[in-house]
């Protein structure tokens, strides 16, 4: 596995990543990463020379946008695809034995430090992505790095960040979130949180402070574990929190009680490809110390409408926990899980070979239940170990074909959401209730008469592939 920098000169050096200089952070960036990251196999594309900025002063963006980049990023067999690319990330997460960070003096991160009045965020080129952002956000793909105040346990979770002033950023975390739990500890206390927002980061440290991990597992360790050697970190001046010593960007600070300081924080253009949260009061930063590396590279998400938002980083690592979710419940014989890519959280689809009848329903409630599997959803749809669950029109013709709505649909009530999600309607939005309700399809064979169901017709993988490799001159698979 690569740090950044390695990253990028690999996905250079084979063609998958463009560099593209002159164009401007005043929605520029954000309209060529969108345009760029709805064609066929988008490069990533790495900003520099951006207007008003000296070269070297960078932005990175479109990084996952495809499976294949996604899994040579991670040190995987690019030829791995859907559940077959869950499964390796599974491996890693089996047998998670903690691996602390460690702790050096200093690392490419320390090579350039502002304090004081000193101070400047803009001196990054910090993009404003979409038209009615409600500001230019330092902070998308990055990791907020908190310590609980009871456990004393570091947490990274990812968080957007908006520039509010040379010295201050204002961030949105979601009720319920670990990063917000961790900080309503110091303010019930009336203390300043202590935080250190990293804005440019490597892959694996960002998938493992974008996933749900349990409560008290550090991603720091996760994320030791992952590479197999532990994570270099330098001891915050101001905070004393542990900051990775080879990311690009560190913004050091504290974060006072939102009754001493708050700030309107958006509207911002989010992956559910609508502008739902508005804008509202949100916690700030005030920043005391920022750390840089030579050349900085802001690493970004643009958040597109529809395909891939997020990454195929955010997929493959949240299928891969929630596979785990299941099982650890004791469903067994799960033979995919995927968040398929035109809904992402809202449209989860678990494969399962069925066994007993309930088996199906059974997997989709403890989905609904689990941490990971449970928030921001919309639709649980389970379909029969026959179906790719990675392959959209594969998944909705199980459902066209084997769910009967009347009894294979279930509504499930008063489940955990953000104010992000666009169908939370006005008036709860304004009760301050970010509650939905979850659809479970059953699209499986129905158990009872699964052998009387009638039979499919298509080739079963064996004779596809014998016939792939006796006619591959004419068939392009
Ligand atoms: C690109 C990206 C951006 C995200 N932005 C936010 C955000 O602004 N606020 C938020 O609460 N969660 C956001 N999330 C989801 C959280 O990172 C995720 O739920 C994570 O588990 C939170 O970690 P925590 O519980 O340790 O705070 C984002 C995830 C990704 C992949």
């Amino acid at each position: 596995m690569r740090d950044l920098r390695g990253l990028i000169d690999d996905w250079l050096a084979n063609g998958q990543m463009k560099v593209v200089e002159g164009a401007d952070w005043d929605l520029e960036i954000g309209a060529i990463s969108e345009v760029s990251g709805l064609g066929q196999e988008p490069p990533a594309l790495l900003f520099d020379k951006i207007k008003g900025y000296p070269q070297g002063f960078r932005v990175l963006v479109n990084m996952f946008q495809t499976q294949r980049r996604t899994a040579r990023a991670l040190g995987l067999s690019d030829a791995l695809r859907g559940p077959a690319l869950v499964n390796a990330i599974r491996k890693w997460m089996e047998n998670y034995k903690a691996l602390p960070p460690k702790v050096v003096t200093s690392g490419f991160v320390t090579e350039n430090i502002m304090e004081g009045k000193g101070i400047d965020v803009f001196k990054f080129p910090v993009p404003k992505l979409h038209k009615e952002d409600g500001g230019r956000y330092i902070g998308t793909q990055d990791a907020v790095i908190t310590k609980d105040l009871e456990g004393g346990w570091v947490n990274l979770g990812t968080a957007r960040v908006q520039v509010q002033d040379p010295s201050t950023v204002s961030i949105y975390i979601s009720p319920g979130k670990q990063t917000r739990l961790i900080a309503e500890r110091y303010w019930e206390r009336k203390q300043s949180c202590p935080v250190a927002i990293v804005c440019g980061i490597e892959p694996v440290l960002f998938a493992a402070a974008s996933l749900g991990l349990p409560w008290g597992v550090s991603e720091y360790d996760f994320a030791g574990h992952v590479h197999g050697e532990p994570v270099k970190i330098v001891d915050g001046q101001y905070t004393g929190l542990p900051i990775p010593a080879d990311s690009e960007i560190v913004l050091e600070g504290e974060m006072p009680p939102p009754d001493v300081d708050s700030r309107p924080e958006g509207p911002f253009g989010e992956w559910t490809g609508y502008y739902a949260s508005g804008t509202r009061p949100a916690p700030v930063v005030h920043v005391k110390r920022v750390y840089y590396r030579d050349e900085p590279i802001i690493t970004v998400v643009g958040d597109l409408k529809i395909y891939p938002l997020d990454s195929y980083l955010s997929i493959l690592f949240r299928s891969a926990e929630i596979w785990n979710e299941l099982e650890k419940c004791g469903i067994t014989d799960v033979k995919g899980v995927w968040l398929l890519e035109s809904g992402m959280r809202f449209l989860l689809v678990i494969s399962i070979k069925q066994r007993y009848g309930g088996h199906a329903r059974q997997a989709a409630h403890v989905a609904l239940g689990a941490r990971e599997g449970g928030y921001l959803g919309r639709f649980v749809i389970v379909v029969d170990d026959d179906i790719d669950p990675s392959n959209m029109a594969d998944v909705l013709w199980a459902m066209a074909t084997r769910c009967d709505p009347e009894t294979s649909i279930e509504i499930v009530r008063g489940c955990w959401s953000s104010p992000i999600d666009p169908r939370i309607p006005p008036e709860k939005r304004k009760q301050g209730d970010f509650t939905n309700s979850r659809a479970i399809i059953d699209a499986c064979r129905p158990f009872p008469w699964i052998k009387d169901y009638p039979k499919v017709h298509a080739l079963d993988p064996e004779d596809r592939e014998r016939i792939l490799q006796k006619w591959s001159r004419v068939i392009c698979s």
